[in-house]
């Protein structure tokens, strides 16, 4: 069962729960400095809004906070149950958050905020947060300056590569918070075969097309892991780095 996001990508977005096993095997975590920014020193009540796998929901945890994590996937929620069976986790969507007023000190989205219907879901996230709350916003966005990653681009698309690092207009249209602040950090993940190519069926993109359409994407990435992959110190265990640029907004509740 899941909770119906409720903007017009709705399919899209909920696509992820078909392919939560893939998305916890290959999706890269979020940089420990890039948690402390976001979130500021422990302990605080933390909401993890769209919290998927929990991916990102283990660094807040491993800093320190507490935490409760909100997403409208049952079948994401599962995965971050199984990984993390202390923490609080509960069906509902950013537009509809199942907390009480003022009950959290920081709401953390990572790789979502662009999922959901925007000013429902600021008026939301306001309304959860407690007087001079936090929102923090994070993507790990792919990098094209790899060569490999530049030839995975043509094949995939760039929707998850390094995108304008200005924040989402959303945030000072509302009027509800004080303008928000950015920062970068950075983050590599080492891939063999099996996870890029769980990495790349963990797309909506790729998710949401016919399993044709999918093999002929997956073998296309395949042949990109056989031309980059393997040729230096590693060619009896071939793997690819993969660079990302984790962009990071923050903004404080008016
Ligand atoms: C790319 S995943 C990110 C998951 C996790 N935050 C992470 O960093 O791995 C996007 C998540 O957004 C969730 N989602 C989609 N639409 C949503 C909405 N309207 N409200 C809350 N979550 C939503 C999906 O179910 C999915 O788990």
């Amino acid at each position: 069962m899941s909770a119906e996001p409720s903007n017009s990508l709705s399919g899209q977005a909920a696509s992820f729960g078909g392919v939560a096993d893939r998305y916890e095997r290959a999706r890269p975590g979020y940089p420990g400095d890039a948690v402390s920014w976001l979130v500021g020193p422990p302990p605080r009540r933390v909401l993890d809004l769209a919290a998927g796998t929990g991916k990102l929901t283990r660094s807040l945890i491993a800093a320190g906070h507490e935490v409760v994590a909100v997403d409208p996937s049952e079948d994401m929620l599962a995965q971050l149950r199984a990984a993390l069976p202390d923490v609080e986790a509960r069906l509902g969507t950013a537009e509809s958050i199942p907390l009480d007023d003022r009950s959290v000190d920081v709401v953390v989205v990572a790789q979502a905020f662009h999922w959901f219907d925007a000013p429902p879901a600021l008026r939301d996230i306001a309304r959860v947060l407690r007087p001079a709350g936090r929102l923090g916003l994070v993507w790990n966005d792919r990098d094209e300056t790899a060569a490999w990653v530049a030839a995975l681009s043509q094949v995939i698309g760039s929707e998850d590569a390094v995108q304008d690092p200005e924040p989402p207009a959303e945030i000072a249209q509302s009027g509800l918070f004080e303008p928000a602040e950015s920062a970068e950090f950075r983050l590599e993940q080492r891939l063999d075969r099996a996870t890029l190519l769980d990495l790349v069926a963990s797309r909506s993109y790729v998710a949401v097309r016919t399993p044709e359409e999918r093999a002929g994407i997956l073998a296309e990435v395949d042949r990109i892991f056989d031309a980059y992959a393997g040729h230096g110190d590693d060619a009896a265990d071939p793997t690819l780095v993969l660079p990302y640029l984790t962009r990071c907004y923050r903004a404080t509740r008016r």
